[in-house]
Order: structure tokens, then sequence, then C-alpha cells
């Protein structure tokens, strides 16, 4: 790892207010600033708002408000918002700070002086929407594939950055830097680009037509093209090309932006760089749409959803934590409610907080309420208990890995499998038991120490995410040191026997999606909307001869399966057709089943099945069902579905 990190995110529009797009990449981020500055490194980061061009000026012109007046108040609330999701940039940027400017004019004038800038009269395609020129094979049906409109021929003079000296050099670094555009679809999409000749770019607008812009320094009829006035904001934060900042952290920037503004990151910006006699950027971080209802979420198309409402909803943590899990990087990733309040249910009320909550509970009980001595181990090396202690230490390695290679879904994923491990060792190792057996009392301290200091790792891994969450847990195990979140803790041992724990409240209570919190719907409206919802799509199925019935892998990944382990099956009282069954997986659960019909109760206490484990819950005839037991049904009746060898409970089906 290098001893420095500089992270950047767009530097967003102001022509509407900051929504879930913008919030995940400035969360990624925060996490990757956070991530970097525990592993020891001098970090900063760095976003803003991009603040010129027709765009802004037509959003200022619908609200009544000049330009400057309207970009302070918008730039104010993406300013405002990153606080409310704790995001913590070193430095906030605007196009319009007189710095950034005047940066900006020194460059064009340098490149100017150069011979890479030339004033040449053209006639082209221009969206305005994009404001930029379009070459006929990038529009989609002679329309602009962003806008759906059609781009309007305008003939003027304007200044062209000669963009195309520089195509040869890009091929050549984007092959030798395999890293340079991550992940490898975007670089490859970069490079399948290049093998059209490139064109020059326009980076000038003449005044008659913009005035709301960086005036060009060798021209004062012209302002400059937006992008080439933004792409700057990266080294202009810096205080190029004197500044400490920029000798410090220009050889280790990285962008993160989402796949829309790849062409001007991905070939613009590093031929500007080269033509201005600047090292290439370190690394590019491209991500995919947040969708909503099979649509990008977008200002143009009103379909978003804002940040504060989300942290109203569900919290700041918990925000980022589903933020991160819920889209891979790279891939789009759909957004509702309930499937933010699904992961939160197991997850975080789940995996995380009950095991906190038990663990405290227990210490409390069986050891006076201090971290234990661990100096009696079981003798019996497949004890429970060693299987955490070992799979800790393997997990950081892994963990590490995927978060330098911003796959933070996949460093959260192994967390979590471990966390789970620490679930079953709860169970299989049945503590209660062992505090009956006084010569257990060495294994259950060993026990009890190995969940707190397997927790206390866990806090520190999940801080970049979770930074208040990661906090809490240490404060209730009872750790103090000023260090505490740094990686170089995350050593198996650090806590130190005879500390005094505290229990907290619950981390994260388990959530009800009674009313959606973005529309206010009640769930009776809701049931109404989503049965007209689905009577649609039915209807267009059908006219389209009806669908292939073909769900996507990652369709079946949402669907968490498990095996358990019936422990207790009673009738509902009055309800002829249904069993309250209590299920071991790992947890015990409660889940009603239609299945009394076709068995006993008593036959089925001990009996392996499996279980959709993330179902919401439902109450049927009055008794809460959390989660659905899977039966074969055929003309004999219903048969219950197991594995070919018992297996632990708990396990994951895939
Ligand atoms: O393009 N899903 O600004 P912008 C994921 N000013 N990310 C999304 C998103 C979505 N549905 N919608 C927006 C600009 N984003 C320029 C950038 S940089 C020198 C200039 C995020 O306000 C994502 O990071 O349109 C995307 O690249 C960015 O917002 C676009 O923001």
């Amino acid at each position: 790892m290098d001893k420095k990190f500089y992270i950047t995110t767009p530097i967003y529009y102001v022509n509407a207010e900051p929504h879930l797009g913008h919030a995940y990449s400035t969360v990624v981020a925060d996490v990757q600033n956070r991530f970097h500055r525990m592993c020891g490194q001098e970090t900063r980061f760095q976003t803003g708002t991009d603040e010129h061009g027709d765009k802004i000026v037509q959003a200022a012109q619908n609200r009544g408000m000049s330009p400057a007046e309207y970009t302070d108040l918008i730039s104010g609330m993406f300013r405002n918002t990153w606080p409310i999701l704790n995001v913590q940039p070193d430095n906030f940027i605007r196009t319009t700070d007189k710095h950034h400017i005047a940066t900006v004019q020194r460059i064009l004038q340098d490149v100017y002086d150069k011979g890479d800038i030339e004033f040449r009269e053209y006639e082209g395609l221009y969206c305005f929407g994009c404001e930029r020129f379009y070459i006929e094979r990038e529009l989609v049906d002679g329309k602009c594939p962003d806008h759906g409109t059609e781009p309007e021929k305008i003939r003027e003079k304007n200044y062209f950055f000669l963009m195309s000296r520089y195509q040869d050099w890009l091929i050549d670094y984007i092959k030798n830097n395999p890293d340079f555009i991550t992940p490898e679809r975007y670089r490859n999409e970069v490079l399948s680009f290049l093998k059209e000749p490139l064109e020059d770019l326009c980076i000038s607008r003449p005044k008659s037509r913009l005035t709301w812009g960086v005036t060009l320094p060798f021209d004062e009829n012209f302002v400059t093209y937006v992008w080439f006035d933004a792409l700057i904001n990266y080294l202009s934060g810096l205080d190029y090309p004197d500044g400490e900042n920029y000798r410090k952290f220009w050889p280790f920037a990285e962008h993160v932006i989402a796949k829309d503004i790849l062409k001007p990151h991905g070939i613009y910006w590093p031929t500007m760089l080269r033509a201005m006699g600047v090292e290439p950027f370190k690394k590019l971080h491209v991500h995919g749409y947040w969708q909503m209802k099979d649509q990008k979420m977008s200002k143009s198309l009103g379909n978003v959803r804002k940040p504060q409402d989300l942290v109203n909803a569900f919290g700041t943590d918990a925000t980022r934590y589903c933020l991160m899990r819920e889209m891979a990087f790279g891939l789009d990733a759909g957004f509702s409610d309930e499937s933010f309040v699904t992961r939160i249910n197991a997850d975080l009320a789940n995996d995380l907080g009950n095991l906190l909550s038990r663990t405290l509970t227990m210490v409390k009980k069986y050891a006076g309420g201090a971290v234990p001595a661990r100096d009696n181990p079981p003798e019996d090396s497949s004890a429970p208990a060693y299987e955490l202690e070992r799979s800790v230490p393997e997990m950081i390695p892994l963990w590490k890995q995927h978060m330098e290679a911003f796959e933070v879904h996949r460093a959260l994923e192994e967390v979590w499998r471990v966390i789970n491990v620490a679930n079953r060792v709860i169970d299989k190792a049945a503590p209660w038991q062992m505090a009956k057996e006084p010569e257990k009392k060495g294994e259950l301290d060993h026990l009890l120490y190995t969940l707190l200091e397997a927790q206390r790792i866990f806090s520190i891994l999940i801080a970049p995410v979770m930074p208040e969450t990661a906090k809490k847990i240490q404060d209730a195990l009872g750790v103090a040191s000023e260090s505490r979140l740094m990686l170089e803790s995350a050593k198996w041992g650090g806590l130190v026997a005879g500390t005094e724990t505290k229990r907290i409240p619950s981390l994260f209570p388990r959530l009800d999606i009674k009313k959606d919190s973005e529309t206010g719907q009640t769930q009776k409206k809701q049931k109404k909307a989503k049965k007209e919802k689905g009577k649609k799509m039915a209807d267009t199925k059908e006219a389209k001869g009806a669908g292939d019935g073909l769900i996507t892998f990652d369709d079946f990944m949402k669907v968490d399966l498990r095996l358990a382990e019936i422990v207790e099956a009673e009738p509902v009282p009055k309800a002829d057709r249904l069993l309250r069954l209590v299920v071991k997986c790992p947890e015990e659960r409660q889940i009603v089943a239609g299945i009394a019909e076709h068995f006993k109760p008593e036959e089925l206490i001990g009996k392996q099945v499996i279980v959709v484990a993330n179902l919401k819950p439902v109450k049927l005839r009055g008794v809460e069902s959390n989660g659905m037991l899977l039966v074969a049904k055929d003309k004999d009746g219903l048969h219950l579905t197991t594995v070919a060898t018992p297996g632990e409970p708990g396990s994951k089906i895939s």
C-alpha cells in the first residue's frame, strides 16, 4: 500500500438536489477514505459541486433566481447533506470558487501556448441537455442516448482541444496499466471507443449563447466548456501547480464515478493531463446505476430518493450499510425500501445486533459482566470456539483485499460470513449448558472471551462503513484505547481480561415496513398498488406473448434459503390447516406453515427442512411467521424438502 491516498467523487451539477445516486458515490469515497486512514495512510477526500453551464442557467431561471443565488442554494444543500450521512470530506470545492477559476484559466493558457488548442469553424449536432456536440454514430436513432431528444445542428466558431493527438498514447497507457480503469468492463468500453478515430474536443461556448462560465484567458468572447472546467477541480482542490497538497497527493489520485461520465473521465481527462504535462491520475473506479423500477434514478426523470429521507427511515449507519451492501460495485442495483428493510433486519438486527446482545447477556450472567480470562481453553481441539478463533484472523486479509479492490460489498459479505460462524458457535457450544457444569468454567470463559474478541475485531472491520456502530460496539466491550479503530488493533488477543463490559440498547431494532417512507402510502394502499402493478405486468406480458418466466442469478440470490431443524411443532388454535413450528436456523425462529392436514406435529420434531429465511414477517391467524417451509406437492400430498445427509442448522442453501 502507498503511504498516501487521494479520493474524489464527481462534482455534482447543482441543477437539482442531492439524491441516493450522489449519496452512493460519496459514501463509497468516504468509506474508502476511512479505510485507507485506518490502514495508517495519510489521506485526502474531495467532493464538491459543478456550477457552470447552460443546465444551471436554465434551472436557475426555472426558480426565478440568478445563477449565482441559485448555485449558492443548491451547492449548500449538497454540502449540508454529507454530514447527515456521516461523510467527512477534507475539501468541498465549487467551480465558482475564485481559486478554481484562476486554475482553469492558467491551465487553458498553458495548453493554448503549447499549441494544443485551435480556433476552428465547426458545424455539428449539439445536445443542450448534455451541453456537447455529438457525432452521428454516438446517436441512437438520431437522438441523444441520454436525453432521447434530437440534437440541433449548430454552426459556430469555437476553440478545440486537439485531443486526437493523444489517442495513441492513451491506448498504450490503458493497455500498459490494467488497473487504470476498473472494473474491467469499463476499461474495455473505453478501449473499444478508442478503436475509432478520436475527434478533437470543442472546449468553448460563445458568450452570445452562454455567459455563465469561465472566460477563456485568450479570448474574452468565449467561456469554457463545462467539462474542461469541471475536471480541473481534481487539481485545483490540491492547489495545482505549486501547492503542498498537489505534490503530496496527486500521484495517488483515485476518482470514483458512475458509468454515465466514463467518457469525460476515461478519455478527456487523461488527454488533458497529458497535454498539461501532468502524470495521469492513478485509478478510475466506475460504478453502475441505482435504478428505480427499472429506470435509472435521475433528477430529469423525477424518480429520485433523497438522502435525508433514507436517513430518517433507516438511520445513518444502516443507510450507509445498505448502500454498500446492496450494490455490487460496477453493476446496476435496484432500490426499494423493502430490500433495505430486509437487509437491515437480517444482517444488522439479527446477525450483528443479536450476536452482541446475546454475548453481553451471557457475559453478565456467567462472568459478572467483565471480560473473562482465556487461559483455560478446552482440550478438545474440535471445540466450537476454535472455529471462530481461526476464522477471524483468516478473514482479515480477504476483507482487506476486497476493500482495496473497491469491492466493499464483498468485504462486508466476508465479515458477515464470520459473524454467522460466531452465532453458530454459540448454538453449538451451548454456554447455558456449560454454566451448569462447574468443571467447564475455564472452557466457558474461553468461549465468552472468543466471542467478545471476535466482535471487537468485527467492529474495526465495519468501522469504515458504520463508524457509529463500531464505536457503540467498542464502548460496550469496554475498549478504550485511542487507536481502537486502527487496523493494526485488529490482532487477536487485544481484549484485556477483567475489562468491564456494558450492556447497551439494541444496535438495530427490527424495522417494520408499515409505511412506505417515500410515498407515505399505507400498507393497504401499497397492497392495492402492488396488485395493480402485478396486473399491469401480466397484461403487458400477455400483450407481448407472455414472459419467458426466467429470473436472473441475482434474483435467485436474493432468496435466503437455509437448512433448519424443527424443534417445536403444534397446531394453531382454530386453524385446521396451520401448524406453529419453531425451527433452528441457526437462531430459533417461529414459522407458521399450512401443513397440518398432511403431518402430525410430533412426527416433525427433529426433522431437517429447507426454509426461506428472508421473507418479511406476516401474521397468520394472529401468529407471527418468520419464514416459509418448502414442500413438494404431488397427487399423494405434501413432501418435506430436506438435504441428503444431515447438515448444520442455518447452513445456506445455494
Ligand atoms: O455528471 N446511480 O454531475 P451529476 C448511481 N457534474 N450514481 C448516480 C446516479 C444513479 N442513479 N445518479 C447520479 C455530473 N449518480 C458532472 C460531473 S465531475 C468532474 C463532473 C452519481 O450531478 C454518479 O457518481 O450528473 C454520477 O457519475 C454522478 O452522480 C453524476 O452527477
